[in-house]
């Protein structure tokens, strides 16, 4: 099984960025930990992180393409406002979980919107990097289910 994790604009800045909010670990970090737990069940994982929206559009695209089998993404600031990063999505008809590192429920009113819920599998929020490795084993549980 072939994963895609994907990040959006300021996660690079993961452990400098509002730490309070999202926590010390770097974006490093989060790749070490994934890449540990993807090895662990099994699967193969591809990482992708961009400041730039219609790089992550191009990247979505190439998922279809490279015949991945499940996306795990955090569009960051892109959630709230970005209907090219949905379209993606859809276009693909990839199995996608959306993860937050932050409970977005209980943040700012622009935070509550997002573009990708209805389209997702599933969304993690509010579980720090560990909703990364959620997301990964609810795709990974459904695909060995089907
Ligand atoms: C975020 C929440 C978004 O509202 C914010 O713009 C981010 C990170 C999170 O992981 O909690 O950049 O997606």
């Amino acid at each position: 099984m072939k994963l895609a994790v994907i990040n959006g604009p300021n996660l690079n800045m993961l452990g400098i960025r509002e730490p309070q909010i999202y926590g010390k670990a770097s974006y490093a970090d989060l790749v070490a930990m994934i890449e540990a737990h993807a090895k662990a069940r099994g699967v193969e994982v591809t990482f992708f992180q961009s400041n730039h929206e219609g790089a992550i559009v191009d990247f979505i695209q190439e998922t279809y393409f490279d015949r991945v089998d499940g996306i795990v993404i955090n569009p960051a600031a892109y959630t709230h406002t970005s209907v090219a990063i949905a379209d993606a999505l859809k276009a693909v008809a990839i199995p996608f979980v959306e993860v937050h590192i932050s409970a977005v429920e209980t943040r700012e009113a622009f935070r509550q919107v997002s573009y990708v819920r209805d389209f997702a599998l599933a969304t993690v929020t509010g579980h720090g990097f560990d909703g990364y490795i959620e997301a990964m084993d609810m795709l990974i549980d459904r695909e060995q289910n089907a």
